[in-house]
């Protein structure tokens, strides 16, 4: 079938990478909003984790596409890997190689596998926590914990470096790309991942440091 062609085509995968990437950056903004609320004092961001959880389809559904979005998005961006490494050790090296590569762009795999790993300690702890507990409690009791906080601290470093060449790239494959806002892109690669290192980091660094003592 021709979009089953078009899917595993080079462009196709790159695409599927640019949406998915783009679906898992809007997740973002709305998890840092919702997350912010914690700097308002425990009573504002349990009330918005009530108001999120007496959704519960609209959850379900957010969450089942949410966790596809993830899985394409990891599995293609293996496979793209993977695939670059064969051609560049293969005759057609010398072509790879006239595309300069810039350290985020070089280690995009192994931030991905980082933020992978992180996915996976933050969900257990997180959104399987126990249900008695409210979740204002449980994110004080993990994040008041100094290497939590610092394995969460590190892992928004690798996000805010996966994010610094993901969004450009993203760009690229739509097309984004003219003399006239390629100064404001060139920004905006920073200034992305630098908001959410300091929005998710303070966070971390607020109850890692007792200055969230009395959440
Ligand atoms: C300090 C920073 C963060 C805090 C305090 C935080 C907090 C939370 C909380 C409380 C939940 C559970 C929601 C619930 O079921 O009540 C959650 C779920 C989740 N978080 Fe975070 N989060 C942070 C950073 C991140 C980052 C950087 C990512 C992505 C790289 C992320 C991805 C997720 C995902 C995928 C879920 C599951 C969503 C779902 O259940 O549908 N979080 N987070």
């Amino acid at each position: 079938m021709w979009f089953v062609r078009f899917l595993t085509s080079s462009i196709g995968k790159k695409l599927i990478m640019a949406t998915s990437g783009l679906l898992l950056f809007l997740f973002l903004c709305s998890h840092v909003a919702g997350n912010a609320t914690i700097f308002m004092g425990s009573d504002v961001f349990q009330s918005y984790a009530d108001e999120l959880h007496s959704h519960p389809l609209i959850i379900l559904v957010f969450s089942s596409i949410l966790l596809l979005v993830f899985l394409a998005h990891i599995f293609v961006g293996l496979y793209l890997f993977f695939e670059n490494r064969e051609t560049s050790h293969s005759r057609y090296a010398v072509f790879n190689r006239v595309v300069k590569n810039s350290f985020a762009s070089e280690t995009m795999p192994y931030t991905g596998l980082f933020i992978l790993a992180f996915l996976f300690v933050h969900i257990f702890g997180f959104t399987f926590s126990p249900k008695d507990v409210p979740i204002s409690v449980t994110v004080k009791e993990l994040l008041g914990s100094f290497f939590y906080a610092l394995f969460y601290i590190v892992s928004f470093a690798m996000l805010a470096l996966h994010l610094s060449h993901g969004f450009w790239s993203m760009l690229q494959t739509f097309g984004i790309n003219h003399p006239r806002y390629n100064a404001l892109i060139a920004k905006l690669t920073i200034v992305f991942p630098l908001f959410f290192l300091l929005i998710f980091g303070g966070i971390a660094f607020y109850f890692m440091t007792g200055l969230g003592a009395s959440f």
